[in-house]
């Protein structure tokens, strides 16, 4: 086995492979063969805690061990990407609340009920935005209204729940939303206020889990942003079938700028909003019922 200078094992291509599929299989994330470094970089702190002398070793403790699955759930920590910040894709959000909002609004007046999910909601700043435009819109104040968030990571799922961040986590939210919303607990520090936490939880879920997914209650939108670029063909189709089944017909599907949908031929219509075409990239949405006020484009329901 190759050794770097420093005495940690090189990981060989075969390696690479089988714990690049164990991960994958487990939820979604490709990693590419360009990858391998970082894989190995990512990794080592594991094999150093668990004392193995290979990633070989580690492959084996990931499939065999009795504590395989929290160690499945430790590599895929160390393997992920948890960059997010609050009001994040400023155009998307507007054109949600100026051309879905409304929408919602009228579609359950009777019941007078909202249900939106940030899935793969990091630490939480993305499902508290949408909490707070829900809130400024002033549309919803005496609804019953529920933002969940999920990820498949407890460690950032923890940070989300405490509900506190630095300045970095607030570099796109302007001074008049940081009033309103947060309260400064240090020079930089900042809470979101109470009033926001009550319309929001969190829960972990890995969102290419069947079964798991189907204790999520029915949703009227999804955010699924920055997710699904992590994910191969096969895992964004199977993560669309079961987003489908997760959202009430008529329900909106929102993805990030640089993911769409096209080339999947899912079982939705796909509705252009406005901001989303001025940040470059169409976000795609399901919208069964015709009623969608002000669209651009929209393709029929099946
Ligand atoms: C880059 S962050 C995006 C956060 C937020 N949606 C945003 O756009 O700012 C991606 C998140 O997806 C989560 N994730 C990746 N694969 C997942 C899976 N199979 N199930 C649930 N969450 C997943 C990661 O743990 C990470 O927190």
């Amino acid at each position: 086995m190759a050794r770097f200078d420093d005495g940690r094992p090189e990981m060989s291509v075969e390696e690479f492979r089988l714990l690049r599929d164990h991960v994958y299989s487990h939820c979604g994330i490709l990693m590419h063969e360009d990858m391998k470094f970082v894989m190995e970089r990512r990794l080592w702190p594991r094999l150093e805690l668990l004392g193995l002398p290979d990633y070989g070793a580690y492959h084996r403790y990931l499939r065999y061990d009795a504590n395989r699955s929290a160690e499945l759930e430790a590599a895929v920590e160390s393997l992920t990407t948890h960059e997010t910040y609050f009001f994040r894709e400023p155009m998307q959000l507007q054109s949600f609340t100026d051309e879905l909002l409304p929408a919602l609004q009228k579609r359950n007046a009777r019941l007078k009920r909202l249900r939106v999910w940030s899935a793969g909601c990091s630490s939480g700043e993305e499902a508290y935005t949408l909490a707070m435009i829900l809130k400024d819109s002033g549309r919803f104040s005496d609804w019953d209204v529920e933002v969940h968030g999920t990820d498949i990571s407890r460690r950032v799922l923890a940070l989300a729940r405490r509900a506190e961040y630095g300045p970095s986590a607030l570099r796109a939210t302007s001074r008049e939303l940081q009033e309103r919303h947060f309260a400064q607990l240090a020079p930089n520090r900042f809470g979101v206020r109470d009033d926001v936490r009550a319309w929001v939880s969190f829960g972990h879920l890995n969102l290419l889990d069947e079964a798991g997914s189907q204790l999520v209650p029915r949703m009227d939108v999804v955010f699924c942003r920055n997710v699904l670029i992590y994910f191969d063909l096969a895992a964004r189709q199977k993560f669309l079938r079961i987003v489908r089944d997760r959202l009430v017909p008529g329900g909106y599907l929102l993805l990030g700028h640089s993911e769409n949908l096209l080339s999947l031929g899912a079982d939705f219509e796909f509705v252009h909003l406005r901001g989303t075409w001025c940040t470059g990239g169409p976000s795609w949405t399901t919208e069964p019922s015709g009623e969608h006020p002000g669209c651009h484009h929209r393709i029929g329901h099946r």
